[in-house]
């Protein structure tokens, strides 16, 4: 997989930043910003979208995926998650969740980069089989 060029990694983490003004979490008041580089080039961005139901909610890194692959896009280069509480610009360490994970495995392969907040005023990367070890995939059926 061709390395991500650090402006592009940037641009991802500024976009997934920007995604958490759209956050809706009036429940757990943790605002998240997701943004997913598309191998056709653009970025699909998601918050997270909580529910009065609870389980009903929506992590931002899926919202982003579902946005990109109802739009015909099914191969991505690089994600990046921005999270924290809501009202402030403070990112703590956010990873993604088991679900989100499972969830990005359905279309990424294990050198799939992901870049997440950490807490210390920077992103840190890891990849998608750092995140998800001994996963279960599309090719785990045949
Ligand atoms: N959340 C995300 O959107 N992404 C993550 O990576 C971690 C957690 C959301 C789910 C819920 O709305 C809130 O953050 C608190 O768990």
């Amino acid at each position: 997989m061709k390395p991500i060029p650090d402006d592009t990694v940037k641009q991802l983490e500024q976009e997934a930043a920007a995604a958490r003004s759209r956050a809706y979490a009036p429940y757990s008041h943790f605002a998240v910003g997701a943004a997913l580089l598309g191998e056709n080039g653009t970025v699909y961005t998601g918050c997270n979208i909580e529910n009065a139901s609870y389980p009903a909610g929506n992590c931002a890194e899926r919202t982003a995926v579902f946005k990109a692959v109802s739009e015909g896009c099914r191969h991505f280069r690089a994600i990046a998650v921005a999270g924290g509480p809501e009202g402030t610009d403070r990112l703590t360490l956010c990873t993604p969740c088991g679900i989100c994970r499972q969830v990005l495995r359905e279309f990424a392969g294990p050198d799939f980069p992901v870049w997440f907040s950490d807490g210390n005023g920077g992103f840190r990367r890891m990849t998608l089989s750092q995140l998800l070890p001994e996963s279960f995939g599309p090719d785990s059926l045949t």
